[in-house]
């Protein structure tokens, strides 16, 4: 392993944090990560030393906001492989991202055209392509998901056609763990000149991104499952594709010209940035990126997967147990669920031993439909998680086993 995963618990102060008298054990990171100092001496600095609006000023402080607020811009390019600052679109997360991308879509609709999905999506890719069915006429196809929570891709394959127009998928499932490959999609996709969203929220965590290798047109993620702030996201657009795109926010910056009879805009990314941006949660993504690349993305996988492994070990000792997801490729996210019992009351007894998991349907609710269960409890490792914490979880989900059974 390249780092020392104390050293890194260090740099979080909440993860010293007691919880009904235990030490925390935070497996909730699909959900949201916690924050290292990095980031949040970041915030206080900014707020602290220098902070004005940005773009609009001549003075002092609104020069050095914008600068550190474009800074954040190059740095998440970078971070994805983006061949410019300027591909990069800020949001308020990857649910906006994904709004911004069908919304800005829409126009290139017509009913009976074909959107793609698959089962395994988060509720933000189903939702903003549904607004295009019930506004459009757009025919939703989901790709089916095999039983071990793989992507059916001989199902894929055949369902694109000429009549497909965009092609949505997520990278990693935020329930299954399932790694998707999204560079091998590609080319099918383009064969049949579709647009190719994809859903990096929780990919760009686990993984190096390169979005010009994937072959993606657009792609979406968010900051605060990367350590950084709530209320910041990003949506990655090749520059052909963001011209396409129509901005759905309209208001200062993102304009040219207005006159009484019409509007010129401002050229990508800015057309797409109406009004005052989330100027201190860019600058903060920007530190949580710093942050995050001074370790081998390959390192991180590795301390992840082992935590994992380790975990699943001991879990499947129980008769109850049940994984759910076990794809040959797939990341640090464990869901499973003991039979006879509710994800909701599992999660509830590890919360008493100071163990955070996420409970329910995650929002995936046609992949529960699809697995035909309700709920799972989930624990997702992230880089400052232990191998301690892994038997922590396998004890709790033991004794969970055992008053529920
Ligand atoms: N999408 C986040 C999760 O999976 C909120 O928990």
């Amino acid at each position: 392993m390249g780092f020392n995963v104390e050293d890194i618990r260090a740099q979080f102060p909440i993860l010293s944090r007691k919880i009904n008298d235990k030490p925390l054990a935070y497996l909730d990171n699909a959900a949201s990560a916690q924050k290292p100092l990095a980031v949040i001496n970041a915030l206080k600095d900014q707020m602290g030393t220098s902070f004005a609006n940005v773009h609009r000023g001549l003075h002092t402080m609104a020069n050095e906001t914008t600068e550190a607020y474009e800074g954040a811009r190059t740095k998440v390019a970078k971070f994805l492989g983006a061949p410019k600052p300027d591909n990069i679109v800020f949001t308020r997360g990857a649910t906006e991202a994904l709004n911004l991308a069908a919304y800005g879509l829409a126009h290139t609709i017509e009913a009976g055209d074909e959107i793609i999905l698959s089962q395994m999506e988060h509720h933000s890719n189903i939702v903003p392509w549904h607004f295009l069915r019930e506004r459009k006429g757009a025919v939703l196809k989901f790709v089916p998901v095999l039983d071990n929570g793989e992507l059916d891709l001989d199902a894929l394959k055949s369902m694109l056609s000429s009549k497909t127009k965009i092609v949505s998928l997520v990278h990693m499932s935020n329930v299954l763990g399932t790694i998707n490959p999204i560079a091998d999609i590609a080319p099918w996709v383009k064969a049949v000149g579709a647009v190719f969203v994809v859903d990096g929220t929780q990919a760009a965590v686990h993984m190096p991104i390169n979005v010009v290798d994937l072959g993606v047109d657009f792609f979406c993620m968010t900051g605060h499952k990367l350590y950084g702030p709530t209320g910041i996201g990003a949506l990655y657009g090749n520059a052909e594709m963001l011209e396409i795109l129509l901005p759905f926010n309209g208001g200062g910056e993102m304009i040219e010209d207005v006159f009484e009879s019409h509007v010129t805009y401002n050229d990508p990314p800015h057309k797409f940035e109406a009004g005052t941006p989330p100027i201190l949660e860019a600058i903060g993504l920007g530190a949580a990126i710093d942050w995050y690349s001074q370790f081998d993305p390959k390192d991180v996988h590795q301390h992840e997967m082992a935590v994992y492994y380790h975990a699943l070990d001991g879990l499947r000792d129980i008769n109850s147990f049940k994984l759910i997801g076990d794809a040959p490729n797939k990341g640090s996210v464990l869901s499973f669920n003991l039979e006879g019992a509710h994800a909701h009351d599992v999660a509830q007894i590890l919360d008493k031993y100071g163990i955070a998991v996420r409970a329910g349907q995650h929002c995936t609710q046609p992949l529960m439909t699809r697995l035909g269960i309700h709920s799972t409890a989930r624990a997702s490792f992230g880089i400052y998680n232990t191998l301690d914490e892994a038997e922590r979880l396998v004890a709790g989900v033991k004794k969970a086993a055992h008053f529920l059974s």
